[in-house]
């Protein structure tokens, strides 16, 4: 069965566009709508079958573009998939704002039925020369974070992209 998919995504650097590429590569024999954030009207949901939502984690957070289109996501059942990127491979530096984008969507009685994440390497360079200055324990994995997400992610996220629409249909 062909599906109506909507990949929406937030990008600051480029990689979560990467990303949403990839899964519109992925799902080619099903009907991708691919746009970011900021180009897409919350109510507009409610016409596809399933939602893959991307970001990438910025300082332990997500960005008020993002926070502003879940604010205005309608009440209403709706499956979302999320694709996220990270840095830093600790969960404590990346996972709670994850969590409570999970927790927004499923009060508005919608679904997270699927979550992938992976490595994207922070490309702001006066960020990382500022973390490297001030937290130097963080620089074995800002420098193992280099040309992520790589083709072994990407694979990945083909394959979880394909797996989740399975289980949608
Ligand atoms: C300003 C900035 C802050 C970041 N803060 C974090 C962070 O707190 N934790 C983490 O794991 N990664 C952090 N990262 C890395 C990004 O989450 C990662 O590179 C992501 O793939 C960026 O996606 P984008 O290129 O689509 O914006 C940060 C990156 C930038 C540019």
């Amino acid at each position: 069965m062909k599906l109506k998919i909507l990949v929406t995504y937030y990008t600051q650097t480029g990689n979560t566009e990467i990303m949403a590429k990839k899964i519109e590569e992925a799902l080619n024999s099903h009907d991708v709508t691919v746009k970011e954030v900021k180009n897409t009207d919350p109510n507009e949901i409610s016409q596809y079958d399933l939602v893959f939502l991307g970001t990438g984690v910025y300082a332990n957070g997500i960005t008020g573009q993002l926070k502003k289109f879940l604010k205005g996501l309608p009440e209403g059942p709706a499956k979302f998939a999320f694709f996220v990127g990270h840095a830093n491979p600790d969960p404590a530096f990346w996972a709670k704002p994850i969590k409570k984008m999970e927790k927004t969507i499923t009060q508005k009685n919608a679904e997270v039925v699927a979550k992938f994440d992976c490595i994207g390497e922070n490309k702001d360079e006066k960020v990382v020369a500022l973390l490297k200055a001030q937290m130097p324990q963080l620089i074995p994995a800002i420098e193992s974070a280099v040309g992520h997400p790589n083709d072994a992610d990407l694979e990945n996220l083909k394959n979880f992209a394909v797996k989740t629409c399975d289980e949608c249909k």
